[in-house]
């Protein structure tokens, strides 16, 4: 039982970087980079698919969310700050784990981290399809339906025979063998290309990714310079038209916009001074985009009424409704170079988890195999590739969505948790630390748990109901009244243990925004798990480097 929580140490960890062998990682990555590629992660389809159907529902007040998401991403990012000073090395929230928690709790990261970077990718790779074939039409070129749509996506719409691409795309389809080809063309041919960028080397990725963050930048100021001339002040009005739970509903989508900051902490290896720079470079990118996000929503929701932003190309819609027509093909191509550079930063980003996996032990040694001559993890790249584009074929992009911010809310909740089990540093440490980010400390003892008995005298105050519907159905609540077990633990070690607060109220705060995940995707995640628990007993465990080093 014992062999599931070993835990590896920090020197070990420490030294561990690089493959062992004659080949490392290129050293070419500044604070500048850094901060690029955390934005070149961050904002991509969250904000220019996603946040529709957020205006939607909750209205204007929808900042609200976008500053409720950046408060639990913030201090969460401090929680990876934290790490990546002290642990400088690629496999990022997995890593962590493994010296916080144990070797079972890094391997269940791991696993879903592949939800986040992986599974996250294939979900980019369908809407950057979509806003590419836009933008195709928008000059005249065509590709045909039964390209540019994924085959259950089009059954269903035949299914519902509801008009559209989907239906077209089955009824114009090519039969081979008795079987309709439909494919997302688009969609595999962007993940070929970022696979094949990755693959070549880090340099090159860098400089496409900055030329990338640059122009979505400038487009996205733009979007904002512009729309700001048609802000009608009288549709910020009503500001919350239904009220908190139409604000909460659209954490997901919200959430999903920040997602991305974190992918820099798998660059420790390629950056020039890690312990400075990784922390400086996620922190910078969150707050660059967390102020772009609230301006941009209250822009949106300053142009139109809330009611017309339902769709998935808000950023076009606004412009389309306001007859700017030279916006909407400007919009279109920085969605496509938006999410392209995402793709980018999360392709480089699964690779070097496997690679720090497998040097461990717990994936084949394959996958830590650094490529002698572009010196990238030349197999777990072109294994990415192969994981995000096979199931492009016979997947569709909504269950997708959901799985990617389960698996990144896990991970996120296992880091901050990970902090509070990092042993305090003594005097020598400190001084060796200094100049490297270190989390502040505050005393949690009172103040986490007083905060907590008056939210639970507030929640009772203003909503009397509140917990009486919660327990009146326990089964579709489990994941709320879970929430509040947590927060009662929480409180008691805070009290016990004098937490330090600030990883406390990222755990809390991540733990908050998985309450809204339904059942359905719980059970799905559970089975993700199941599915990498026997993998790990059946390799992972056998092989496991700390195995080797006990026996
Ligand atoms: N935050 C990234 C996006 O919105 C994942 O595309």
């Amino acid at each position: 039982m014992n062999q599931l929580f070993r835990r590896k140490s920090l020197n070990a960890t420490i030294d561990g970087g690089g493959d062992g062998e004659t080949h490392s990682l290129n050293k070419v990555l500044s604070v500048k980079d850094l901060t690029f590629f955390g934005i070149a992660a961050i904002i991509g389809g969250g904000i220019f698919s996603a946040i529709g159907n957020a205006c939607f529902t909750g209205g204007p007040a929808v900042i609200l969310l976008y500053g409720m998401c950046a408060v639990a991403c913030g201090f969460t990012a401090m929680c990876y700050a934290e790490f990546a000073s002290r642990v400088p090395v690629s496999g990022s929230a997995y890593t962590y784990a493994y010296v916080s928690f144990g070797e079972i709790f890094a391997w269940i990261i791991g696993w879903a981290l592949i939800m986040e970077y992986s599974i996250g990718n294939i979900y980019i790779a369908f809407s950057w399809s979509g806003y590419f074939t836009n933008l195709l039409e928008t000059v005249g070129l065509h590709i045909p339906e039964w390209l540019t749509i994924n085959y259950k996506s089009a059954h269903a719409a035949f299914l519902e025979t509801k008009p559209g691409e989907g239906f077209t795309a089955w009824n114009t389809a090519p039969v081979i063998g008795g079987l309709k080809i439909i494919f997302d063309l688009p969609a595999l041919l962007i993940n070929v290309f970022i696979t094949f960028l990755v693959y070549r080397g880090t340099k090159e990725s860098k400089n496409f990714s900055n030329a990338m963050v640059y122009i979505k930048l400038a487009v996205i100021l733009l979007v904002i310079i512009v729309g700001f001339t048609y802000v009608d002040i009288d549709n910020w009005k009503p500001f919350m038209p239904n009220g908190f739970g139409g604000v909460m509903a659209g954490v997901s989508a919200v959430f999903y916009a920040y997602i991305g900051f974190d992918a820099v902490s798998t660059l420790a290896e390629e950056s020039k001074n890690p312990q400075r720079d990784l922390p400086r470079g996620m922190i910078y990118s969150l707050v660059i985009c967390t102020v772009t996000y609230i301006i941009l929503a209250l822009v949106l929701t300053g142009m139109v009424s809330y009611k017309q932003l339902g769709v998935t190309d808000p950023l076009a819609e606004i412009f389309a409704i306001k007859g700017v027509k030279w916006m909407l093909f400007i919009v279109s191509i920085s969605a496509v170079v938006a999410m392209t550079s995402v793709l980018l930063v999360f392709q480089m980003g699964q690779p070097r988890i496997w690679m720090t996996m497998s040097r461990d032990g717990l994936m084949p040694k394959k996958l830590a195999k650094i490529h002698p001559k572009y010196k990238t993890p030349g197999f777990a790249t072109i294994l990415t590739g192969f994981v995000v584009g096979v199931p492009i074929f016979f997947t569709d992009e909504n269950l997708i969505l959901d799985f990617t911010s389960i698996g990144t809310l896990f991970a996120f909740v296992l880091v901050c948790g990970g902090v509070l089990m990092l042993s305090p540093q003594n005097e020598a440490e400190m001084a060796e630390r200094k100049g490297k980010f270190r989390i502040p400390y505050v005393n949690s003892k009172f103040i986490f748990p007083l905060g907590f008995i008056l939210g639970v005298f507030l929640a009772y105050y203003f909503i009397p109901n509140y917990f009486f519907d919660m327990f009146a159905d326990v089964v579709k609540n489990i994941p709320l009244i879970s929430f509040f077990i947590v927060c009662a633990v929480i409180s008691v070690l805070a009290f016990m243990k004098n937490l330090s607060l600030i990883p406390i109220l990222g755990l809390i705060s991540c733990c908050y925004l998985l309450t809204g995940m339904s059942t359905e995707n719980w059970t799905w995640f559970g089975m993700w798990l199941v599915l990498g628990l026997i993998f790990y007993f059946s390799y992972g465990k056998k092989h496991s480097k700390l195995r080797n080093v006990e026996g």
